[in-house]
């Protein structure tokens, strides 16, 4: 074993890390953690500190750290058979199977998995396949993209174009075209505080529909939601918001893509977000639950009514044109079939469901009356605590308080990792779906001892 002196040396000076401050990083002004090991919903790091994992990585190791069943899964297909591609029709044993298992778990009507690695290539696929449909189809014009400020969908070209956060797109040149941003379901943060959830649900319904006229409803192929805001924010969305949505998108035909790359597999205590919520779309994402992160891999699902235009594409133009070296890949696919069959077997998504509205609960009692919470909102295993200077005003704190980052830091030294959302001061929890009742109460209490600390 490597002390661990070498290895942040090595980390400063040549790992480029995702999401990082770079200089302070590379300066050794920021901590490091090099984490070596996990077990259920904790993780340890390489000084031997164990901290319960309240965000299951990113959150994504939905069936807990440690599972014996997924690694196996992955060694013996890496035995028999490490890799071949699925180009040109051909398959591995666990892909055709996890395809299947996709199928049956998803709603009515969504039966066509396309594998990738990442919900952002994902979700990439997701607006190659609107293009290309609507090409077969005959309107070469509807191809502009609709999607939310605070969305998440992504950091390449056009799916961090898709995300609708600051942080994504300063200095790259997004939002490209043909993507435009509409209202988000941000109910706390509604202008008008007159507004019911019903009215301000209509009011965003208003918004798109606004939108779609201005550009022209021809111009317009799809729009793309998570069922439940994710890095903007986990914020569910307030009632009635998606029928109001899906009636402004079929007056338009419109397609709808439902991004359920966090909601996926059981977060919100339904196996699908888009069922939880009543949503009927067209192509889903799906990436982090499919596999507990065990291995990389996502899928975009193709529903019957896309999957028919696809297969006319390809009798009129010969094979699509669209695939990765790794679509696929046998060693992912095996972790997803262990995974979901582990998911069903510890019945992980009832659990999200009980000890969700549990642990949603207790946050509420510990900590809704603080005099710096504005609200604590959740779904399931998704749970998020905004903070604010005033209550009444619901003023942000001065950015450069850095509230966000000292509320998970003091939440680090109690021993629970929590997620600083990267806009607003929000602390966000989405634990492994294998959380106890205990557990859920442990992280409630470290929670409220780190905002004690630092708010009193
Ligand atoms: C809803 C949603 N879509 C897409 C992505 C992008 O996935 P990836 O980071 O695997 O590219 C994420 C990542 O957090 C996400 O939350």
């Amino acid at each position: 074993m490597l002390k661990n002196e070498p290895l942040e040396a090595w980390d400063r000076d040549h790992f480029f890390h995702p999401s990082t401050a770079m200089g302070a990083h590379a300066r050794g002004e920021t901590p490091h953690r090099i984490i070596e090991g996990g077990s259920g919903v904790y993780i340890t790091d390489s000084n031997g500190k164990t901290s319960l994992d309240g965000f299951a990585g990113l959150y994504c190791v939905n069936v807990g750290y440690g599972r014996r069943e997924i690694a196996d899964a992955i060694a013996e297909q890496a035995h028999k058979l490490s890799y071949y591609h699925s180009y040109v029709g051909h398959a591995s044993e666990p892909a055709i199977r996890l395809a299947q298992m996709i199928a049956e778990r998803a709603p009515e009507g969504l039966n066509h998995t396309y594998f990738g690695l990442s919900g952002s290539d994902a979700n990439e696929t997701n607006i190659k396949l609107v293009w290309y449909v609507n090409n077969i189809l005959g309107r070469p014009e509807k191809k502009k993209i609709i999607s939310r400020w605070r969305g998440y969908h992504g950091s390449g070209i056009m799916t961090g174009s898709l995300t609708g956060l600051a942080l994504f797109h300063n200095k790259f040149d997004l939002p490209r075209a043909p993507i435009l941003h509409t209202e988000a379901p941000y109910y706390y943060r509604r202008e008008n505080l007159d507004q019911s959830p019903e009215e301000f649900s209509q009011h965003c319904a208003d918004k798109l529909e606004e939108l779609i006229l201005a550009e022209g409803p021809d111009t317009v192929a799809a729009f793309i939601g998570e069922p439940a805001l994710g890095t903007g924010g986990l914020v569910p969305p307030p009632a009635g918001y998606w029928q109001k949505i899906q009636a402004v998108l079929k007056k338009y035909d419109i397609m709808l893509i439902a991004d359920e790359v966090v909601t996926g597999f059981g977060r919100l205590g339904s196996m699908f977000g888009s069922a939880h919520y009543g949503m009927d779309p067209d192509l889903v994402t799906i990436a982090k639950g499919l596999t507990s992160a065990y291995t990389p891999l996502s899928g975009t699902i193709v529903h019957d009514r896309v999957w028919k235009v696809l297969e006319q594409g390809s009798d009129e133009l010969g094979p699509i044109g669209h695939g990765w070296t790794y679509s696929a890949h046998p060693l992912c696919a095996a972790a997803g079939v262990a995974n979901l069959d582990l998911i069903d077997r510890l019945d992980l998504v009832t659990n999200a469901r009980e000890t969700g509205a549990h642990f949603n609960k207790a946050m509420k009692d510990a900590l809704a009356d603080h005099p710096n919470v504005g609200e604590v909102r959740g779904e399931g295993l998704l749970c998020a605590v905004e903070f604010v200077e005033d209550k009444d005003s619901r003023t942000f704190f001065d950015p450069s308080k850095k509230m966000g980052p000292t509320l998970s830091a003091a939440a680090l030294e109690q021993g629970l990792i929590t997620r600083a959302m990267p806009q607003g001061d929000i602390l966000g929890f989405a634990p492994p779906l294998c959380l106890t009742r205990d557990e859920a109460d442990k992280i409630v209490g470290m929670a409220a001892a780190a905002v004690k600390a630092v708010l009193g």
